[in-house]
């Protein structure tokens, strides 16, 4: 596919990978993927965002066809990430009167990237800088979905590049989102796999963009939104914010058991828990996906894993929970383990360390029950989730 003009003197000039299969090796990537870069054609040319390393050769064509990459006056760099800055060390070299135009924490990485110094300068958070006849302005957005990034808005045009923000795995070279086949489900699938940690970040950036006058949104990745972008931008701010009773404390209870053991002492320990203070979702953590409960994860205050030992190990149907719990924001989230065990009971154990190493807060040891629990044992649990709820009730909701 060659260049594409998306707007007047706006042209794409990325890349397309339509058979890539997974990205940064854990994201999934059904229908492939783009690399957006954008040759704004003011008086000084401008190109917004660069690709990944192995399209390097492709984009210098396609910018050699719109322009003397002499010309190029500057390279927006809105995240540093190497899907966009892969191909830069061989475009500067071509394009030697390009200034680079990045946000302190971007530069810095670049230089731990390129190992080399590079014309350009740092960019403040609502600065702007002429390009002749268009203005450029940069919105800093740390978080989206690394700390160096920013967005970067063409004020004539009311064109926002957010980079890896609105940004979606999906390669069809129809490009725009009235054109493509429906994108709906990877969109949703970029937001929570890579900005759902950074829920907070999200929202604090919608705010400074809230009020500003956008008509298209041309992202790194995947369709350029054109046909309702605000559409995109309230998706957003509606799966970054948190839907839990703010007056409770939301603990979840998840837990996998093959003969009922530790599914009998889940239940103990979720009626313990629930209080008027607190709010407890049991799961069975094999019956339910995952991945749908990223949500869940991300707005509780507490999590609760229950599993019996299997060969020394804990059952894996909590080990896939725990893996989703990589790309949420779990931090000082506070957790407890329980389970049931025949003799050498390592689950509980394994399960806190994964846990810690998540870096959530454990706040109490294990309780665990030899093979069958008794009532004993149950009543213990029931105490058990009860203190867990009191350690949470006595700190302030999140
Ligand atoms: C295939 C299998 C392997 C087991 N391996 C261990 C083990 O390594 N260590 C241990 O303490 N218990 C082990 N057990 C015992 C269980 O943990 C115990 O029966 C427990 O009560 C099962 O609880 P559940 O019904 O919640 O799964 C094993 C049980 C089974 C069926």
């Amino acid at each position: 596919m060659q260049t594409l003009e998306i707007i007047k003197n706006v042209h794409w000039v990325g890349a397309l990978n339509a058979t890539l299969r997974v990205f940064d090796v854990v994201f999934q990537t059904r229908f492939g993927s783009t690399y957006n870069s954008y040759l704004i054609l003011a008086d000084k040319p401008t190109l917004i965002d660069c690709v990944h390393e192995k399209f390097a050769q492709e984009h210098l064509e396609k910018l050699r066809s719109l322009i003397n990459l002499n010309d190029i006056c500057y390279i927006v760099v809105n995240h540093a990430e190497m899907d966009h800055t892969g191909a830069l060390d061989m475009l500067l070299k071509e394009a030697p009167n390009a200034q680079i135009l990045a946000t302190r924490t971007a530069a810095l990485f670049l230089k731990n990237i390129l190992h080399r110094d590079v014309q350009g300068r740092m960019v403040e958070d609502g600065e702007t800088i002429s390009l002749g006849n268009k203005q450029l302005r940069f919105i800093h957005a740390p978080y989206w979905h690394w700390p160096d990034t920013m967005f970067t808005y063409l004020a004539e045009d009311r064109v926002l590049f957010p980079c890896d923000g609105f940004a979606t795995h999906f390669c069809d070279e129809r490009l725009f989102d009235d054109r493509v086949d429906d994108f709906t489900e990877d969109f949703r699938y970029y937001f929570e796999h890579v900005m759902g940690p950074y829920r907070k970040k999200i929202l604090e950036a919608i705010e400074k963009i809230k009020d500003m006058d956008i008509r298209l949104i041309a992202p790194s990745h995947g369709p350029i939104l054109r046909t309702d972008p605000w559409k995109y931008i309230h998706a957003y701010k509606d799966w970054s914010t948190a839907r839990k009773d703010p007056y409770k404390k939301l603990i979840l209870v998840f837990y996998a058991s093959m003969y009922g053991n530790t599914r009998k002492m889940a239940e103990a320990v979720a009626k313990g828990a629930t209080t008027v203070n607190t709010e407890v979702k049991l799961f069975d953590a094999t019956t339910v996906s995952p991945e749908s409960m990223r949500c869940e994860i991300e707005s509780a205050d507490g999590i609760l894993m229950g599993s019996s030992t299997i060969n020394g190990d804990a059952l894996k149907p909590l080990w896939d929970i725990l893996n989703v719990m990589f790309s949420v924001n779990v931090k000082l989230k506070k957790c407890a383990t329980f389970g049931a065990y025949g003799w050498s009971g390592e689950a509980t154990r394994l399960l806190e360390e994964r846990l810690r190493g998540l870096k959530l807060t454990i706040v109490q040891p294990p309780i665990k029950a030899l093979l069958t629990p008794t009532a004993e044992d149950l009543k213990k649990c029931s105490i058990f989730g009860y203190d867990f709820a009191a350690s949470l009730t006595a700190s302030p909701a999140r």
